[in-house]
Order: C-alpha cells, then sequence, then structure tokens
C-alpha cells in the first residue's frame, strides 16, 4: 500500500487481526513462563494451574486471529516465538514475579475482556460471536489469574515498589496512540461488526476500565494505584479527551 492510500476497512480488520495474532502467541509464551515460575515461587498450584491452561488457551486464540486474519484478505502473518522477561532482571525474585504478573493478567488481560465484550454486540457472522465469545470467557480467567495472585502474595510480597511503576506499566499496555487522533480508518463504526473496536471507543473501553475495573481492583489489594490515577488525568487532560 502506498503512503497516501487511506487504508480500506478491510486492511484495518486484516491489520487487527494480524496484531491479535501476535498478541495471543506472545501470551502463550508468557502464561508457559509464569506457569514455571509460580510453581517455583510456591504459589498454590490453582495459581500455576490457570496459567498452564491460559498458556493454552492462547495457542487456541492465536489460531482463531488467523483464520479471521486470512478471510480479511491478511497475507503475511508472524508471530512471537521468544519473550522477554517485563521486569528488570536485576529485581529479586518476588518483585519480577509480581511485575510480570500485574502486566500481563491485571493489566492486559483485564482491558482485552473489557474489548471482548464490547465486541459481542455487534458482531455481524454467528462464527465471529461464538470466537469472541470464546475468547472473552477466557480472558476472563487469565485477569482473574493477576488478581488471585494479589490476594495470595499480598502478605508475601511488599507491593510498595509497584505503585510508581503503574502508570508506566498502563502507558505501556495501551500503547501510545490510543490517546492520539485515529488514524486514517480506524474510527469507522463497521469496524465493530468485524470484531475490531473503532479507535475512539477503544479508548473510551480503556479508560472506563481503568477507572471502574483496574485501579479499584489494585486498591482493595493494597496496591497503591493514586499515582496511576493522576497519570490517566494528566494524560487525558494533556490530549484535551476529559468532558468538559
Ligand atoms: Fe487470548
Ligand atoms: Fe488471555
Amino acid at each position: 500500500m502506498s503512503e497516501s492510500k487511506v487504508p480500506s476497512l478491510q486492511d484495518v480488520v486484516a491489520g487487527t487481526w494480524g496484531a491479535r495474532y501476535r498478541i495471543e502467541t506472545e501470551a502463550s509464551l508468557r502464561f508457559g513462563a509464569l506457569a514455571r515460575r509460580l510453581d517455583a515461587f510456591g504459589a498454590p498450584r490453582a495459581l500455576s494451574e490457570l496459567a498452564e491452561r491460559a498458556s493454552r488457551d492462547e495457542t487456541r486464540h492465536a489460531a482463531h486471529c488467523e483464520r479471521f486474519f486470512r478471510a480479511a484478505g491478511g497475507q503475511q502473518l508472524t508471530g512471537v516465538d521468544h519473550v522477554v522477561e517485563y521486569a528488570p532482571a536485576s529485581w529479586a525474585e518476588p518483585q519480577r514475579l509480581t511485575y510480570e504478573v500485574v502486566a500481563q493478567s491485571c493489566l492486559a488481560e483485564t482491558q482485552s475482556t473489557a474489548s471482548l465484550v464490547t465486541l459481542l454486540e455487534g458482531a455481524e457472522s454467528q462464527e465471529l460471536k461464538a470466537v469472541l465469545h470464546e475468547l472473552a470467557r477466557d480472558e476472563v480467567h487469565h485477569s482473574r489469574l493477576g488478581w488471585a495472585y494479589l490476594a495470595w502474595a499480598r502478605p508475601r510480597v511488599d507491593f510498595s515498589f509497584l505503585g510508581p511503576l503503574l502508570p508506566g506499566m498502563v502507558a505501556g499496555s495501551a500503547g501510545p496512540e490510543i490517546f492520539k487522533p485515529a488514524p486514517e480508518g480506524a474510527d469507522h463504526p463497521d469496524l465493530l461488526r468485524q470484531g475490531v473496536v473503532p479507535h475512539s471507543l477503544r479508548r473510551q473501553v480503556y479508560v472506563e476500565t481503568l477507572e471502574s475495573v483496574v485501579f479499584p481492583g489494585f486498591e482493595s489489594l493494597g496496591v497503591d494505584a493514586a499515582a496511576a490515577r493522576s497519570w490517566l488525568g494528566k494524560t487525558l487532560s494533556d490530549a484535551r479527551l476529559i468532558p468538559g
């Protein structure tokens, strides 16, 4: 595609399923590593089993994403075949593991669940509806792993290091483009019918999920979300996205 050409709806749809394929393949590896580390850390077997199951789920999700990518005319698909841990290797394992679980489960999977639920109603085909339903059902469990881990780890791990890091983690999981104006073609309402959340709605769901699920979830489990709350307020105000 030349640079000046506006991407078609199908380009945006294929691009989204292709990006999801990468995310699912990466998530499968991350959960596989988390399962081993949770066991090694002495976490309850129920938590490592959730992570093992999540790793298998993500492989199945990737296959669905590939199917929709091809159906939308996508050609070049690339998966992720190895992952670099989010946390610095210099930290002690309790902090590293906690950071990893929070980034993957409490942030990424909670947001993914919210997006999928948003998509369920608008999906145009039964096949898409069924897949979105399957994905949403699984992602709920993947996010639950994070919240259950925090509840278990609370008396064992000092969470005070997390609060100041949350703004960077939240920003990183959203991607910088979410607070920018919609790229060409990315805000079309018809995208919803094909399993893609239009840009502005995606941002709205993202912010609402932070405010109604993620931040209160952290606070109820002893993780200070004050810095993340003020980061969000400032980001929305800088982007002139706070309703007047
Ligand atoms: Fe997934
Ligand atoms: Fe997931």
